[in-house]
């Protein structure tokens, strides 16, 4: 300790001591959590070249934090893409991913069915402010071509699977359309993960997820990101200053742990996911199974071309809203909630919960009937997600309702 030091008081002295971050040459198993507000400059002129990024380092953790560039920079790269920018929700990326792209006078071509908030985004958000919102059907691609035609669209707007009807999107068609009437194409992959799809590399300009889902995988943390070219995420990281959605540096670390087993934990939700679709289809009681990796797939074709593997999302259609809420409150293993792509399994009632957003004309035109009921497929052993021989109805074992 020098004597300028030894004569300061405590305070300063205890804040000086437990501030001093060791330096450490050699790298780490993990990317450390830069629990850190804020990060220091040589000078004055140092600090104006940091913070205006006119060189590489950090500043203030709502601009840039080393966590969360390794997440972001992870999940760029397992997208093929340049560059990415990580944030604190999913919907934090989807506003800004939009953001970085619209602005007042312009309009979005967005598919019928999309996560709730995210057509919440475009109509109470968006709208208000300006923006022009046109939905369609994305099976139908002569509708896609026409809305594109009907006014200068700024953003073809898509999910690979969507929410909660587990359409699957022809990117490459609909990136065709979509550049060839000069809209830039934002595909939201959160059901499919890079693992089983990489829309960016079959020609879509943005890719974004919810890495609360099958990113991260484990239910324990929310966060999004946001992948495109080098020019597109400084946009949307100018967007991030100035709305504040950063990822935060433990949700980073937790997001970039899971990363690691993405690709495990896809292979077994995707075969648990297979064998409960086909239980399902023969089961009474079940009109429909859609899942990805059935043959009766409406989009089976685009799914096998598409799509590394099915997936772990699945939906079925019951004969009604009270035949769906008595199937999920009768199952014994997925808690009630509505969240998915984690090792838990979670079954949901769109029309009430994840798409509570949308009016009774609104969830026809999207495609969501009353019964339906949307399955993310966990880790747990298949053979107890499975019927008992005893169990007529509904098909996952009961719990006793009381
Ligand atoms: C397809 C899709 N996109 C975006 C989101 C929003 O993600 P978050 O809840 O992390 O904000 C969700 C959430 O369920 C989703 O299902």
């Amino acid at each position: 300790m020098s004597t300028d030091e030894q004569l300061r008081g405590f305070g300063t002295r205890a804040i000086k001591a437990a501030t001093r971050a060791p330096r450490v040459e050699q790298g780490p198993a993990a990317v450390p959590i830069y629990q850190s507000a804020t990060f220091h400059a040589q000078d004055v002129d140092d600090y104006a070249e940091l913070v205006g990024f006119e060189k590489p380092g950090y500043t203030y953790s709502r601009m840039e934090n080393p966590t969360a560039d390794a997440m972001a920079g992870a999940f760029a790269e397992m997208h093929g893409a340049e560059a990415g920018f990580a944030f604190g929700s999913g919907m934090g990326a989807v506003h800004a991913a939009l953001l970085a792209l619209v602005k007042a006078g312009d309009r979005i071509v967005c598919t019928q069915a999309v996560y709730g908030s995210t057509r919440a985004l475009m109509e109470r958000v968006l709208a208000p402010l300006g923006v022009g919102i046109v939905f369609v059907d994305p099976t139908d691609l002569e509708a896609v071509e026409q809305e594109l035609a009907a006014a200068p669209t700024r953003v073809l707007y898509a999910e690979t699977i969507s929410n909660p009807t587990i359409v699957v999107a022809d990117l490459e068609r609909l990136t065709a359309l979509g550049h060839g009437h000069g809209a830039v194409v934002v595909v939201d992959n959160t059901f499919a993960s890079p693992y089983l799809c990489r829309p960016h590399e079959l020609g879509v300009d943005v890719v974004l997820e919810s890495a609360t889902k099958w990113l991260s995988g484990h239910s324990d943390v929310i966060a999004g990101a946001v992948a495109g070219t080098r020019d597109y995420i400084e946009r949307v990281r100018d967007v991030a200053v100035d709305t504040g959605g950063i990822v935060a540096p433990f949700s980073a670390f937790l997001v970039l742990r899971g990363m690691q087993t993405l690709h495990v934990r896809m292979d077994r939700h995707s075969q648990s996911a297979l064998v409960l679709a086909r239980q399902l289809e023969r089961a009474p009681g079940v009109l429909r199974v859609v899942y990805p990796g059935l043959s009766s797939h409406p989009q089976a074709q685009i799914a096998a071309r598409e799509l590394r593997l099915g997936g772990g999302m699945l939906a079925i259609e019951l004969a009604s809203g009270e035949a769906a809420a008595a199937f999920i409150d009768g199952l014994s293993i997925p808690p009630v909630t509505a969240t998915l792509g984690s090792v838990v399994t979670y079954a949901v009632h769109p029309p009430t919960a994840t798409h509570r957003q949308l009016d009774e004309a609104q969830l026809a035109a999207a495609g969501i009937p009353p019964g339906l009921v949307r399955i993310s497929v966990g880790l747990e052993d298949v053979d107890d997600l499975l019927a008992s021989e005893h169990c007529r109805r509904p098909i996952v074992r009961t719990r006793t309702r009381r």
